[in-house]
């Protein structure tokens, strides 16, 4: 009787400790690295400074709504748009384009005119050529100072953290084009 059981639990035992490799073995999908490759390297803090121009209307727009406000609320709430924004070094259109921010913005509030905003800032300048941040966070735009959060980022930003402040350079109540002046604030290696 008791041999009978143990033929039956043995191959189950079996399968089980194969699955579920015992605390301190490491499955070959996860590998922690010690020391931290990063611990030599120092930490540093850069500010960059840079227009976002959002432009809705006519043949170049870089901003199209994908998802219409269901109803016609003066906040638009329920909107999405998804961008492709130059970043330029003056407010000027035609100043010198450092790199694009591409996601896209929803309107998220019932009682204002505020974004929830998902976009990653891609720079094509000189070393930063590639590398992107990652900014995800609130803008109430008819403020006149924003802050969001900048939650990551790749290349030289490789662990970046941070925080946007941003203010409205020009906006076009007509077409709802929009210059925006974005102070950028990160720690990464
Ligand atoms: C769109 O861009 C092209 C090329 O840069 C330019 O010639 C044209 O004037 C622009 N159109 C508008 C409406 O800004
Ligand atoms: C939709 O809009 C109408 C009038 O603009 C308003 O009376 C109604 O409460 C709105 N409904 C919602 C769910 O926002
Ligand atoms: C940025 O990198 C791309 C390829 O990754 C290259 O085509 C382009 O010339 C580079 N731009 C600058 C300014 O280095
Ligand atoms: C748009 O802006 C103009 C000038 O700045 C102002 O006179 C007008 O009232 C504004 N319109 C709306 C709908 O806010």
């Amino acid at each position: 009787m008791a041999g009978n059981l143990l033929r039956l639990l043995f191959p189950l035992l079996t399968i089980i400790t194969q699955h579920f490799p015992a605390a301190g073995e490491h499955p070959a999908f996860l590998k922690s690295t010690k020391p931290n490759p990063m611990s030599h390297k120092t930490e540093k803090l850069s500010h960059f400074r840079f227009y976002w121009h959002d432009i809705l209307s006519g043949s170049n727009a870089t901003a199209i709504t994908i998802i219409p406000s269901v109803n016609g609320t003066t906040t638009a709430f329920g909107q999405v748009n998804m961008i492709d924004d130059p970043l330029t070094e003056k407010p000027e259109m035609g100043s010198k384009l450092l790199g694009r921010a591409q996601g896209f913005y929803g309107l998220t509030s019932q009682e204002e005119v505020g974004l929830l905003m998902a976009m990653n800032f891609v720079f094509f300048t000189g070393k930063y050529n590639g590398s992107t941040l990652t900014v995800l966070g609130r803008n109430p735009v008819f403020e006149k100072a924003r802050e969001m959060p900048v939650i990551g980022g790749t290349g030289l930003f490789r662990f970046a953290r941070g925080y946007v402040q941003i203010s409205t350079h020009t906006f076009d109540n007509k077409t709802g084009n929009a210059v925006v002046e974005y102070n950028v604030h990160v720690l990464h290696f």
